[in-house]
């Protein structure tokens, strides 16, 4: 069921004969903005009009003659200067309702020509624990794949994770110098958390008195990604050798996470790490080193990388599993790494790669930076395993689509890689980075908590439902017969609502902008908030409890549905309109646009609902096609948000 898309239909059909090329006339059948006008408007016979030398007023007639619309439309109006004006018939509005009704689609149809999509999200870097950046990525991404799989696609996830970068040099030298095994046992991400912000002091010392040699190496690897301006959050220090490689625009590392504050106490102080430093004279060349055998195979790091990797995925999970999302694959970029040598081989021996400096590139036309495959000391990077990832992915999956869910200051790398994919003949495969916005604080810059550290993601959500289970429990004091909820279910609800704010928060804001992160307003009980809609369902809900209606019969045999009132009405249109959002949210992937429409089924919902009685209606015919409607409402809202990966309650 989806309105626009069958109007559009019928004027293809109107419009052959009459335009060269009517199909690009479609764009012009779109939702009214005033009720008055109709529920949805066509607007080409002005250019029309134009291009066939003929009066638009005359020209929009013409069009309305050889429209078939009768069995949706009421008859088209022509206004102004040539606007054709649709109303959707009543009847055709209930008819498509009561399908919906007995169909868990909700009466949308899958698509006609379902594709194989890829979808690249979240995908942190594992030796750090995931912080309020990783919320977009997931989140947005985790909306997109499920509503391309409700809509009908093949779709794979996978969780492109970082698990090789050269942060694990530091913290393999970390391990072999300073771990406290004991510490470790008890808890250890708090002890490599420890170990690596030692050993970034350390190296941080040594890069402040380190010679220009140093200096120039550093600026020569950052120059690999130019584009990447660093956001005023990061905290990584000019000397640290780990940039080499990082993704562009990636985040800083383990220490800074939410444990921050207590991985501050422990680090070592001024004296200590004087003699440390000491101790240490060529942390850098020895970081740098540990990495290196890593890569070479070295038995021994590798096992501690394993070691390392399996407390960060421990760690990870949990957060996904509190998120409630799940990956059909984490191959992280360890996977392909045994692939590189090949992939780099094939690219120097079709031409497509050139030594530069010693270094490995590829100049793409267009883009003045090329992008490195291979530095000088045989080291791949990032770039090198992405285009490995797409080797791979085409030849297991055949997508026709990839997704990549990532940073906005990615997108130069994205740029890059598509167009060497191209030059390798994947010119088939549809590559696509979705990108997104910067979370900022409510001072307007990228956000931190108090202490500057970025907050851990794990904290964020404890902080989130702390201040949601405080809402719950004003809202069942509250309650005219008083509380209802016990302490268990309160609990309960506080979880779902703390993390859908979180969530929402972020869907609801148009991906390409920054957007501001304000507990308070993602959990406020009115507005565009989860919240608001967690409530909005369950009150609709709550009317079959108080009514003692099982919404079942009402499914199964649909009743007559009265829509005279013009808020049945509203609500009615509203409700049909739902295949409409999703295809408006998959054009660009912009879940927004779902939220968008939810918020509106709410607020329609909420006339609707202010005007007419349900339980208390004149009679049985009105009360039961009002039941529908609520039922509908219930249901849409419900699966919509499920689309957004949110969770919905019956009782609040
Ligand atoms: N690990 C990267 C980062 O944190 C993101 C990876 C995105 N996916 C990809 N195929 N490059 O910046």
């Amino acid at each position: 069921m989806n309105p626009l898309n069958e109007l559009r239909r019928r004027f293809l059909r109107a419009l052959n004969g009459l335009a060269d090329r009517p199909e690009e006339q479609l764009d012009l059948v779109r939702r009214s903005q005033d009720a008055r006008f109709g529920d949805y408007q066509a607007n080409m016979a002005m250019p029309l009009a134009k291009a066939l030398r003929r009066p638009p007023r005359e020209v929009a007639q013409a069009i309305i003659d050889r429209l078939e619309l009768s069995d949706i439309c009421e008859p088209p109006e022509i206004a102004g200067p040539g606007f054709i004006n649709l109303r959707l018939r009543n009847d055709w509005l209930a008819a498509q309702l009561r399908q919906a009704a007995n169909n868990d689609r909700l009466g949308v149809a899958p698509v006609e020509q379902p594709r194989t999509y890829i979808v690249d999200f979240s995908a942190p870097n594992v030796a750090k624990p995931l912080h309020v950046g990783h919320i977009r990525s997931t989140v947005i991404g985790d909306a997109i794949n499920r509503t391309l799989r409700f809509v009908g696609h093949q779709v794979i996830s996978d969780n492109h994770v970082g698990d090789w970068g050269t942060q694990f040099g530091i913290l393999l030298y970390g391990w072999r110098h300073f771990l406290d095994h004991e510490a470790f046992r008890r808890n250890p991400v708090l002890e490599l958390i420890r170990v690596y912000r030692l050993v970034h002091q350390l190296l941080e010392r040594q890069s402040q008195t380190e010679t220009k040699d140093a200096a120039n190496v550093v600026a020569r690897d950052e120059s690999e990604f130019p584009e990447t301006d660093e956001p005023a959050d990061a905290s990584l220090p000019p000397g640290e050798p780990a940039s080499a490689d990082r993704a562009p625009g990636a985040e800083q590392p383990i220490d800074s996470d939410g444990a921050g504050g207590a991985a501050a106490q422990l680090a070592a102080g001024p004296a200590e790490l004087e003699d440390l430093s000491r101790a240490h004279p060529n942390i850098n060349a020895a970081v740098l080193a540990e990495t290196a055998k890593l890569h070479h195979g070295d038995p021994e790091n590798r096992r501690i990388w394993q070691e390392i990797i399996d407390v960060c995925r421990g760690l990870i999970g949990h957060v996904y599993q509190r998120l409630g999302v799940e990956f059909d694959v984490t191959l992280g970029e360890s996977f392909y790494e045994p692939m590189l040598p090949e992939v780099v081989a094939n690219l120097v021996a079709r031409g497509i790669a050139q030594e530069s400096h010693g270094a490995l590139c590829v100049f793409v036309e267009g883009i003045e930076t090329p992008m490195i495959v291979r530095k000088q000391d045989g080291a791949f990077l990032y770039a090198t395993t992405d285009l490995a990832t797409i080797v791979y992915r085409m030849n297991r999956w055949r997508p026709d689509v990839i997704l990549y869910v990532v940073d906005h200051r990615q997108s130069l790398h994205f740029r890059q890689l598509f167009a060497v994919a191209r030059l390798l003949g994947y010119d088939q495969v549809d590559l696509r980075h979705i990108s997104f916005g910067t979370v900022l604080g409510e001072d307007g810059r990228p956000f931190k908590t108090r202490s500057g550290a970025l907050l851990g993601l794990e904290r964020l959500l404890d902080e989130a439902v702390a201040q949601a289970a405080r809402i719950v429990a004003e809202n069942d004091d509250a309650k005219p017969g008083g509380p209802e909820l016990s302490p268990e279910q309160r609990a309960q609800i506080a979880e779902a609502v703390g993390i859908a704010a979180i969530k929402y928060a972020d869907l609801s804001q148009n991906r390409t902008s920054d957007y501001v992160f304000s507990f308070e307003k993602m959990l406020a009980m009115t507005g565009n908030t989860a919240t608001y809609m967690q409530y909005a369902y369950a009150r609709v809900r709550s009317i079959f409890a108080k009514g003692g209606v099982d919404p079942q019969s009402l499914r199964s045999s649909p009743p007559p549905l009265l829509l005279d009132t013009a808020a049945e009405r509203a609500l009615a249109l509203e409700l049909v309109r739902f295949g409409e959002s999703l295809d408006l949210m998959l054009a660009d992937f912009r879940p927004n646009q779902l939220t968008a429409y939810l918020y509106d089924l709410a607020n329609c919902y909420s006339a609707f609902f202010e005007s007419c009685p349900v339980l208390r209606a004149e009679n049985d015919r009105l009360r039961l096609s009002r039941l529908l409607l609520c039922d509908l409402t219930a249901r849409t809202l419900q699966k919509g948000l499920e689309l957004l990966g949110i969770n919905v309650l019956e009782r609040m």
